[in-house]
Parts: structure tokens; C-alpha cells; sequence
């Protein structure tokens, strides 16, 4: 009846009930079959910081795979596995979902590109991984169930709040890495380590080989923190601008940034255009990274919208006339970015119109369903803008003065 370390105590705190008891099956059958077995990542530094994580990764030392077949012969469940990187999905009996992972190290081809795979042990396993804060294993075996594992000092990089990587080519290897560490910095409220800092200004410029889909979901993790803003500062002091596009964020597209969020833009696609939109060469800086079908026609839309002429003082239902065809969201990336006033409100006022007469009303009134309808609509919809018409009765009085 040994004492419990206080690891063990958050871990009991934090995890639910069946999620422990898991893993204390886990550790057993670790036991039974003489394996080492372990939590890993994110969840580790997350019992530490005592934040809620279930999201839980185990890797063996020994073959992953065949460790989650025996589980699911154990226990039960269901298990699918990744031959190529020696790993497993395991799905519980009771629906939770856990990877099971062969200890590994990876080696680049060359940067930017994914790893390949290679069985190791634990230590060269922490080794390859990002942060020190990441970087640590929890025991599960039952014999030594809550034993920290702690190679590289990831406890004393948290008590000192610093996000440090394990080596000096982390960031070369994996250029996604700076984003990373700005994205933890900022959660957290962290620093980055002073020679981790250097070192990710020295790796700025290997980001542009980094593919433009892992590009923007690294940004689209920033922004899912509610941390774009911080992120776009910190990344520009690192110098990721300055290399990637020549440009140094300066008030105007810190406030173009400000603009997208407060009207809850998700897409980092467009966060991107809202950095580089004052640059002469932005549709061709922007071009690698529009990659799908609505990347594309948001760039072709924002240069078709740029080609018209807009009065601060135009009426909304001028606007409607040039407008009426373009996908709002588009739109209203563009009134924000070129920070016009009318321009926002319409796209507001078109989100929110309910038209006061429908088709079945036009019926009604003796008008037969043909072209004519969608001319009739339209010019409703640019009266009703314009507040010319407020109610259904004002509406069908409109209609029956107006020979159509
Ligand atoms: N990892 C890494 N390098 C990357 C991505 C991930 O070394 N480019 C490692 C880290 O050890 C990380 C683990 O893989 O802890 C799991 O990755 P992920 O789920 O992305 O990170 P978490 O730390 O779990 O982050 P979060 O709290 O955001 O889920």
C-alpha cells in the first residue's frame, strides 16, 4: 500500500472512470505479455498542467499492432491498423477510440515532406517528437503505473513556461514545427526557449517547402485557439512573413485581421488574403496556396470585385445590382478588407432580408410564374433595401401600380 505519487493523483482526478480502469487493463496485459507501455504527448503535459485531455496515445515498446490485436482479443472491440507506420486504432468495446504506436524514429527525405518510419525505443521515440513539454511518457505497466518519464526536462520547461525543441534540426525537419511553437507558446502563455527562438528565425524560410495544405491547417489550428492574432504578431517577429511573401505585418493588416474575426472568419484561406491583400503581387503569392475549387473563385470574385468603383455614398440597392450574384462570404471579405462601410452593411442586410412577397404571392395577385418573376423579386429585394418598402401591404400596393 505504497504511497501515491502526485502524478497518480491528477491522473485519477482528471481522466473518467473507464478511461482509467482502461488503462490499468492496458498496463496489466503490458504486464502479462513483458512489454513496456506508456502514455505519450499531449496528455502527459496535460496531467502536469492538470488541463483537461482525453485524447489518449500509447506506445509500446514491442510491436503496436500486435499488442492492440491482443487487446481487442482481451477485451474486446474493434482494431484498425497502419502497417506502413506501425501503428493501430483501437476502438473499445465501449466506443473510445485509442492509437496504439510502436516506440519509433523517423527520418526525412528531405524537409517539409512526411517522415519515414522506423521501430526504435522509447528514448529515440521522445527524441523525434516536437517540445520538451511534449516530449514526456507516463508508465502504465501495473508495476510501475504513474512513473514519469521525463528524458529532457519537459517538468522544469513547464515550471520555467518555456517551449523548447530537443534538438537543433527540429525545426529544418519540420518547418510546421514554428507554427506549432507559437501555437503552444500562446496557449499556454509561454516563451520560446531563447535558442529555440533563434533557431526558428533561422528556419524561417524552410516553410516554403512545406505543402500548402499543412501550411493552412497548421494556421487553421491557431485560429480554432482563437489565437490568430497573437499567432500572426509572433510568427512576424520570427521573420515567417518576411520570407514567405516579403512582407512585414504592420497596423492596417493587424486590423484587417481584427475585421475577419469579429465576424467569426474561420477559414485560414482567407486570413491569408487579409495579410497579403495590400501587396502589389498578392494574387500571385496567394496562387500556391489556393488549392480547392472555392479557394480559387474567392481569389477570381475579390479581383472582379476590385475591378468596380464604389462610392462611400452608393445605395444598397446599387450595390445589390452589382452584386446580387456573388457569394456572401466573399463579398463580405472584400467590403472588409477594402473597409467599406455600405458594402458591409448590405451583405448584413441581404443575410437578414426576409423578402416581403414570395412567388405564391405574386400568383395570387395574378401574375403568371415565367422570367418575369425573378425581375419582379429583384427589384423588390433593391426597394426593400433601400427601405422603400417596409411591409407586405406597401409591397403588393407597389405591384399594382407597377404595370408589369
Ligand atoms: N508531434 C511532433 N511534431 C509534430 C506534430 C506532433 O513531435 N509536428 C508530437 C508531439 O509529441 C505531440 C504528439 O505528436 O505531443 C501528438 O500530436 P498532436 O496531437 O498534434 O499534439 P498534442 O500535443 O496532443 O496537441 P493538442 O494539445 O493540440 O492536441
Amino acid at each position: 500500500n505504497h504511497e501515491e505519487e502526485p502524478v497518480l493523483q491528477t491522473i485519477k482526478k482528471q481522466l473518467s472512470p473507464d478511461i482509467y480502469k482502461l488503462l490499468i487493463d492496458i498496463g496489466t496485459l503490458a504486464d502479462e505479455q513483458q512489454i513496456s507501455a506508456f502514455l505519450i504527448g499531449g496528455v502527459v503535459r496535460d496531467f502536469l498542467l492538470e488541463r483537461p485531455n482525453e485524447d489518449i496515445d500509447i506506445v509500446v515498446e514491442d510491436d503496436g499492432i500486435l499488442f492492440a490485436d491482443l487487446l481487442s482479443k482481451k477485451i474486446g472491440g474493434d482494431v484498425k491498423t497502419h502497417e506502413k507506420f506501425g501503428t493501430a486504432t483501437w476502438t473499445t468495446p465501449s466506443g473510445l477510440k485509442l492509437d496504439i504506436v510502436t516506440c519509433r524514429t523517423e527520418y526525412y527525405d528531405s524537409p517539409g515532406t512526411l517522415p519515414i518510419v522506423r521501430p526504435s525505443n522509447l528514448r529515440e521515440d521522445l527524441r523525434r517528437r516536437d517540445f520538451t513539454i511534449n516530449a514526456m511518457a507516463l508508465q502504465i505497466n501495473r508495476t510501475h503505473f504513474g512513473t514519469l518519464i521525463d528524458f529532457f526536462q519537459g517538468q522544469e520547461d513547464i515550471k520555467k513556461k518555456k517551449i523548447r525543441i530537443l534538438h537543433t534540426l527540429s525545426f529544418i525537419e519540420d518547418p510546421t514545427r514554428i507554427i506549432r511553437a507559437v501555437r503552444f507558446a500562446i496557449r499556454f502563455n509561454y516563451k520560446l526557449a531563447e535558442q529555440t527562438y533563434h533557431l526558428a528565425i533561422d528556419a524561417c524560410s524552410m516553410l516554403k517547402q512545406v505543402s500548402s495544405t499543412r501550411f493552412l491547417h497548421e494556421m487553421d489550428l491557431l485560429i480554432k485557439e482563437n489565437s490568430i492574432i497573437p499567432g500572426v504578431q509572433l510568427l512576424n517577429d520570427i521573420g515567417v512573413w518576411k520570407s514567405l511573401f516579403d512582407l512585414q505585418v504592420k497596423e492596417h493588416q493587424m486590423a484587417s485581421i481584427k475585421r475577419l474575426e469579429s465576424y467569426h472568419f474561420q477559414d485560414p484561406f482567407s486570413y491569408l488574403i487579409a495579410l497579403l491583400y495590400k501587396q502589389k503581387a498578392w494574387k500571385h503569392q496567394i496562387k500556391r496556396y489556393a488549392i480547392t475549387t472555392k479557394q480559387q473563385q474567392l481569389v477570381k470574385q475579390l479581383e472582379e470585385m476590385a475591378k468596380t468603383v464604389l462610392p462611400s455614398n452608393i445605395t444598397l440597392s446599387e450595390l445589390h445590382l452589382r452584386f446580387a450574384t456573388f457569394k456572401e462570404e466573399n463579398l463580405l471579405l472584400f467590403a472588409l478588407l477594402i473597409q467599406h462601410k455600405k458594402l458591409e452593411q448590405y451583405i448584413v442586410k441581404r443575410q437578414n432580408l426576409n423578402p416581403l412577397l414570395t412567388g405564391e404571392d405574386l400568383i395570387e395577385q395574378g401574375i403568371k410564374p415565367g422570367p418575369k418573376f425573378s425581375e419582379i423579386l429583384h427589384q423588390l429585394t433593391c426597394l426593400q433595401l433601400d427601405q422603400k418598402l417596409l411591409t407586405k401591404k406597401e409591397a403588393i400596393d407597389w405591384l399594382l401600380q407597377t404595370k408589369f
